[in-house]
């Protein structure tokens, strides 16, 4: 069965920058309290998650040396839409000038990982190209006054352009999951802001993401040392830790931009990998582990083969 490659990559930023100290002024909080316990120096904030995923969108299908008339399916992972209707991703479809179809995913911070195995599945009944983007706006849903949730998120976007293989591709394995039982873990209401219960959110994000880890490279039989390089969903850089520890996989594998953007939902993902291609630590061969989870609760990994 055909599947899939990856082909293109580009990420996008809103210009404004907020730092910890930003936040000291604001709320009770402390630059040194927030890097201690999340990893988080400043996020990015602005933009409209349109905007974002344009530009992202952009950079990966030049990056690819195609345009949008060479793409027949946009998937637009998001839990920021700019709207409730329409979907943000025909809009992103216009700008780029898509030729082909166009839908948002929910699927909360796990949503890029959903994107991928959903995009592999259309290349196995017949789509040729499908742009992937995760873009974000989650300042727009961020209570600024709550010092347990203002201090982590952030905006932005990353994307992949992907193509059909005649062979198996790239995806050499996927696991997704989801717990309706744990909505009011972490949950936006229509018309209010994010409420997350975090130490809960912690404790089972370790323990999701070990198993989901674990599931997938058993699937693609491939052991933890011949593992290139980890892409976590940026939550906090003590998740990423504690994951890998038991995951027994060395802390320098892991791709770690929640630093520089805090926690970006579907977005953080690619901005990780997208960070990583151009820091030069992913290399023809590779295999890469990409594990998320968020909200629902939901989770999702994948192991996927860098191309040559
Ligand atoms: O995409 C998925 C989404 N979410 C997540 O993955 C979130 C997962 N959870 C977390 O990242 C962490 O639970 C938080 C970063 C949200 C909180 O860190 P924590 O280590 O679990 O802190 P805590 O809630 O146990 O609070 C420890 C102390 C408390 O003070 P006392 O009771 O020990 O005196 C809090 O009141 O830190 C206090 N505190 C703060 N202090 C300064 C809580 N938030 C802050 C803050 N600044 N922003």
């Amino acid at each position: 069965m055909p599947g899939l490659r990856v082909v293109g990559w580009g990420t996008a930023v809103p210009e404004k920058v907020v730092t910890n100290r930003d936040l000291e002024a604001t709320i009770d909080t402390s630059d040194e309290w927030i890097f201690e316990r999340t990893g988080i120096r400043e996020r990015h904030v602005g933009g409209t998650t349109a905007s974002l995923g344009t530009e992202a969108g952009r950079k990966a299908l030049d990056q690819a040396g195609l345009t949008g008339a060479d793409i027949d399916l946009l998937l637009l992972a998001t839990t920021t839409a700019d709207k409730i209707v329409p979907g943000t991703s025909p809009t992103i479809q216009h700008n780029l000038g898509i030729a082909g179809g166009a839908v948002d995913l929910n699927a909360a911070c796990s949503g890029f990982v959903y994107g991928l195995v959903i995009a592999n599945g259309l290349f196995a009944s017949g789509a040729k190209r499908i742009l992937l983007v995760g873009a974000e706006t989650l300042s727009t849903i961020t209570d600024w006054d709550d010092r347990g949730t203002a201090i982590l998120f952030g905006d932005g976007a990353g994307a992949l352009v992907l193509e059909r293989t005649d062979d198996e591709g790239d995806l050499l394995s996927w696991d997704l999951g989801s717990d309706g039982s744990l909505t009011d873990l972490l949950y936006c209401n229509h018309g209010e802001k994010m409420q997350m219960d975090g130490k809960e959110v912690f404790r089972r994000a370790v323990r999701v993401v070990v198993d989901s880890a674990t599931t997938v490279l058993e699937k693609a039989k491939i052991n933890v040392d011949d593992l290139s390089l980890i892409v976590p969903h940026q939550a906090n850089i003590r998740i990423i830790q504690a994951a890998c520890q038991r995951l027994n996989i060395p802390e320098e594998k892991a791709a770690i931009v929640i630093d520089r953007f805090g926690n970006t939902s579907s977005a953080s993902i690619p901005l990780a990998l997208v960070d990583a291609i151009e820091n030069d630590r992913v290399h023809g061969g590779d295999t890469l582990l990409l594990t998320g989870f968020g909200a629902g609760m939901t989770w999702a990994s994948a192991v996927l083969r860098w191309p040559h």
